[in-house]
C-alpha cells in the first residue's frame, strides 16, 4: 500500500501474538516501525527480525520514546498490548486495575500524547486492537469484557470526534486468534474462540485492508457483525444464547475438576 510506504508506526505489545504480525505487515509494506512490548527481549527479537526501532516498556508511554526512536513523528500508532483477564466481580481490584490500565487507559494516555502532533499536522491514525469482546461480550471474563467495551467506546469517541481534522481510526475486533492469550483462556475460550480462530497473520492482513478502505471497524471474523446485529435487534434472545453457551461451559469446568481429582487420587 504506497500509503504506508515510509510511514512511521508503532505497534505495542508487539513482542509476539497479533502485535508482532502487525508490526511484521507493516514493515513489509515499506513502513518504518517501532516495536513496543513490556518484555523487552521478546520485542528486540521481533525488531531485529525486521529491521525495526525497539521501545520496549509500558504501552502507556511509549510515544515519547517512539518518536524519537523513528526520527521525531509518528503516522500510525497501533494499540495493540492487552490483558485477556478472566473472572467476575469476584476478580481482585488489582485484577481489574490492570485490565483497565492496559485495555483502555493506555489506549487514552497514547491518544493524549499523539493529538497535538496529529492535530496539528492535520493527519493521523490510530489503530485499536479491540475484540468481538468489545462489541459482543465474552462468557468468563468480566473484566476483559468491560474494558474491550471501554477500549471501543473510546476509539468511537476518537473517530467521530476529529475525523473532520484527518485523524483516522480503526477498531479491530476478531474472536479468536491463535496466540498466548488464547492459549491462556481455559475452557472458555475452548468453547467460543478455539473453533472458529484465525492465524494472528490473518488479523494483520485484514488490518491493512481495513486501512486501505478506511473502515473503522475491522472484523477478521466476519460473522462479528450478525452476532453484533442480532444483539442489538434482540437483545433478549441474544442473552438466552449466551446464558446456553455459558452453561455449556459451566459444565465443562465441571468435568475439568472431575478430571484433576480423578488425576490426584
Ligand atoms: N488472541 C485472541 O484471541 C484475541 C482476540 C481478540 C482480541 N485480542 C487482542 O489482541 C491484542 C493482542 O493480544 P494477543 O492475542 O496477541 O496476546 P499476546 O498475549 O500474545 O500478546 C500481548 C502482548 O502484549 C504485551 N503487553 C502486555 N501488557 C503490556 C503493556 N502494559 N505494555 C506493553 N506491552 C504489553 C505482552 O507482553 C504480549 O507480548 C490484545 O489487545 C488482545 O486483547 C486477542
Amino acid at each position: 500500500m504506497e500509503a504506508l510506504r515510509g510511514a512511521r508506526v508503532v505497534v505495542t505489545g508487539a513482542g509476539g501474538g497479533i502485535g508482532s504480525a502487525l508490526a511484521r505487515a507493516f514493515a513489509a509494506e515499506g513502513a518504518r516501525v517501532a516495536v513496543n512490548d513490556l518484555d523487552a527481549e521478546a520485542a528486540r527479537k521481533v525488531a531485529d527480525e525486521i529491521g525495526a526501532a525497539v521501545v520496549p516498556g509500558d504501552a502507556s508511554s511509549v510515544v515519547p520514546a517512539a518518536r524519537t526512536a523513528l526520527g521525531g513523528g509518528i503516522d500510525v500508532f497501533c494499540a495493540n498490548a492487552g490483558v485477556g483477564t478472566g473472572g467476575g466481580p469476584e476478580a481482585d481490584d488489582a485484577d481489574w486495575e490492570l485490565a483497565w490500565d492496559v485495555n483502555v487507559m493506555a489506549h487514552v494516555r497514547a491518544a493524549r500524547a499523539l493529538l497535538p502532533e496529529w492535530l496539528e499536522r492535520g493527519e493521523g491514525r490510530f489503530v485499536s486492537t479491540v475484540s468481538a469482546a468489545g462489541l459482543l461480550t465474552m462468557i468468563g471474563a468480566a473484566p476483559y469484557s468491560v474494558t474491550k467495551h471501554g477500549a471501543l467506546a473510546f476509539a468511537e469517541w476518537l473517530s467521530l470526534t476529529y475525523r473532520h481534522r484527518g485523524i483516522h481510526v480503526h477498531a479491530v475486533c476478531p474472536q479468536g486468534v491463535r496466540t498466548a492469550m488464547l492459549d491462556s483462556t481455559g475452557p472458555a475460550g475452548d468453547l467460543v474462540l478455539a473453533p472458529t480462530a484465525i492465524e494472528p497473520e490473518d488479523v494483520a492482513r485484514a488490518v491493512l485492508d481495513g486501512i486501505a478502505a478506511e473502515r473503522f471497524l475491522i472484523l477478521p471474523h466476519p460473522e462479528v457483525a450478525e452476532y453484533a446485529a442480532a444483539r442489538a435487534a434482540e437483545p433478549e434472545r441474544w442473552l438466552g444464547g449466551m446464558n446456553k453457551l455459558q452453561r455449556a461451559y459451566e459444565d465443562r469446568l465441571a468435568e475439568r475438576t472431575v478430571r484433576q481429582e480423578e488425576e490426584r487420587a
